[in-house]
């Protein structure tokens, strides 16, 4: 009886050693420890035999029992902590998720380069707000009530009485030109600055003008500035935009603000000047305005009039954005289509 229980004992422990799941143990338990087990019958037994008997086979029955439930609880932490291993197991040589990073929106770049190349020429960025008196943005750079000159750019009023005193509506800013005054009154010449901005118009949108888009104005004001320096300056500018060698030319044309005052075109960045359908064969693409600083919109500022010049000129951001990555519609940039952003 001795040897039969050491036997039973021992074969328990070797298979609960070997056991590789918790429900092999279970099996395990149920065989050498379940009410229907070999060990249960012989404990079940011991009342059957002599006292002499009982003193051997009873403590050892009862140690045996004791050692394959330790047995089987040791393993069953094993079993536990290897399942536990298995859920913190990270595989090190796995391939990585590729992380969706946000990128610059082409305006973001486009402006980022032209501020990029301004600073380099020495060039200060200012700023203004873009919801504006009706003074700043008419009055003070010389486009009075009335003028023809204020029909050039629909606005979109925010207030506007009838019988309001002069300048005190407010407007969304048709035009970065609004900015030139506000900065000459904190300012003293000499100073060179860019002011690159968001401006609204009451147009109908087509594939080349869009009722809210980007306006980049330059300012440079001194004691001797000339268009000769403007030229100088846009030249350099366009060329370092495109990358290649680009010539400015001049058109006259009116705005309020500039005596005299220009159109300016650049030479095809398609055909550099020889002619293709980008320039409707004329070798030149339209850009912006631009002129030297009228006096009223100094004397708005309350320099004295006559003491300084300077010469200023706006473009359009998303223009020139088309020109430069072949865009054919100026609507895409805020469709939303992120099939078009993704592109850049
Ligand atoms: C002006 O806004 C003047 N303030 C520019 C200026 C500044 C002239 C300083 C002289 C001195 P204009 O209305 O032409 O000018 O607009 C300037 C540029 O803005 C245009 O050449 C064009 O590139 C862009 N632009 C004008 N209207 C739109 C529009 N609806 N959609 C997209 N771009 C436009």
């Amino acid at each position: 009886m001795l040897e039969k229980i050491k036997k039973i004992k021992n074969k328990a422990i070797e298979e609960i050693n070997k056991a590789k799941s918790a429900e092999e143990l279970e099996v395990l338990r149920i065989n050498y420890l379940g009410k229907k087990s070999e060990f249960n019958q012989i404990l079940k037994g011991l009342k059957d035999l002599s006292d002499e008997e009982k003193k051997l086979v009873g403590p050892l029955a009862n140690e045996s029992k004791t050692e394959i439930q330790t047995a089987l609880e040791n393993k069953m932490g094993e079993l536990e902590d290897l399942i536990d291993m298995e859920k913190e197991w990270i595989d090190v040589t796995a391939p990585g998720k590729r992380i969706k990073k946000g990128h610059y929106h082409p305006l973001s770049i486009v402006q980022r380069d032209i501020e990029d190349i301004f600073t380099s020429m020495g060039f200060e960025i200012a700023d203004g707000p873009e919801v504006e008196s009706e003074f700043y943005n008419f009055d003070a750079v010389n486009v009075p009530e009335d003028h023809p000159g204020r029909d050039m750019q629909d606005t979109f009023w925010i207030s506007k009485d009838e019988d309001r005193e002069k300048g005190t509506g407010t407007v969304l800013r048709t035009q970065t030109s609004s900015v030139q005054v506000r900065y000459m009154q904190n300012h003293k010449p000499p100073y060179r600055i860019i002011i690159p901005g968001r401006v609204f118009r009451q147009e109908a949108t087509d594939a080349s003008h869009e009722h809210t888009f980007h306006q980049f104005e330059a300012l440079v004001v001194g004691k001797k500035v000339s268009v000769a320096n403007f030229l100088y300056i846009a030249e350099t500018f366009f060329s370092q935009f495109f990358g290649k060698k680009l010539n400015v030319r001049l058109r006259p044309s009116y705005f309020p603000f500039v005596e005299p005052g220009f159109e300016f075109d650049i030479s095809c960045t398609n055909c550099e000047g020889k002619g293709c359908s980008s320039c409707k064969q004329t070798g030149w693409l339209e850009v912006g305005g631009a002129g030297m600083v009228h006096q009223n919109v100094f004397e708005a500022a309350g320099y004295e009039r006559g003491k300084y010049q300077g010469f200023a000129w706006g473009f359009g951001l998303e223009r020139l954005a088309m020109m430069k990555y072949k865009i054919d519609d100026i609507r895409h940039f805020h469709g939303g289509d992120v099939r078009f952003t993704k592109q850049f």
